[in-house]
């Protein structure tokens, strides 16, 4: 069997109350997993440990079988893996393409000429719809389009692992069709997908297995019908 993408075993963390404790997750390549779970509940905080923005108290990251339990945020961003903001946060003073041409630089290329990097941006821009906005500044955006840039920025690290934070909420439902369709074309081209969401018909429409997080602990993972059906989840939710 391959090796899974990413492999937490066991990981804690903890705030002074444990808002993730013993959680094993597998996400395979190509995969679109999901990981939902009511308000607080552990989602960003596992993308924080993934990403290296926390490190856990005990347990261990393997991405690609390699062990990045302890390995620095930037590193592990030059292995491909990437993130959004629940709160997207773009350079406001600079053009999209420059919020884009950055990252760039960063990853994956380091090396390139001004040319080569915009080159490259305005690609990624054209990938995600938002091609038009290149020369204006993150104010002049509406919020899908500030979404699509959070995205950009992201793809702008050539991930081969991308984690959504809530990348959907407070859209419309068209809207949320029109980032679903970027999203299963960039799983189409082999990235694969991690997507923390609220939005229930989204999550399971577009995930092929997901996890429950409930105060800091799993509680169920499966398909998306295994997930509806399931008590504890609903339990969770909705309380007993
Ligand atoms: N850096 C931190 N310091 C202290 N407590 C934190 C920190 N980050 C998160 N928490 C707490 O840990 C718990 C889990 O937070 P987390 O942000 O991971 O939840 P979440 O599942 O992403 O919730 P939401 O759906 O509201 O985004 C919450 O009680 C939160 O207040
Ligand atoms: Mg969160």
């Amino acid at each position: 069997m391959q090796t899974p993408l990413l492999e937490t075993h066991s990981i804690s963390k903890s705030f002074g109350f444990p808002a993730l404790l013993n959680v094993d997750i597998q996400v395979n390549h190509g995969e679109r997993f999901g990981l939902i779970g009511p308000n607080g509940s552990g989602k960003t905080t596992f993308i924080n440990v993934i990403t290296g923005v926390l490190r856990a108290d005990e347990g261990g990251v393997l991405f690609d079988g390699k062990d990045i339990t302890s390995m620095q945020c930037y590193r592990r961003a030059r292995l491909g893996i990437a993130r959004t903001f629940q709160i997207p946060k773009p350079f406001i003073s600079l053009s999209i393409l420059d919020n884009v041409t950055i990252p760039l630089k960063f990853g994956a290329y380091k090396e390139g000429s001004k040319t080569r990097l915009e080159e490259e941006a305005l690609k990624i821009l054209q990938l995600i719809g938002i091609e038009s906005k290149a020369y204006e500044t993150p104010e002049d955006l509406t919020q899908i389009e500030m979404r699509k840039l959070e995205l950009a920025r992201a793809l702008a690290l050539k991930p081969k692992f991308l984690l959504l934070d809530e990348v959907m909420a407070g859209l419309s439902s068209s809207e949320v069709d029109d980032i679903l369709a970027i999203l299963r074309n960039l799983n189409d081209q082999g990235i694969t997908i991690l997507m923390i969401e609220h939005i229930m018909r989204a999550v399971m429409s577009f995930c092929q297995r997901i996890a429950v997080l409930n105060a800091g602990i799993k509680i169920a993972e499966g398909g998306p019908e295994e997930i509806l059906n399931h008590k504890e989840v609903e339990k969770a939710y909705l309380g007993e």
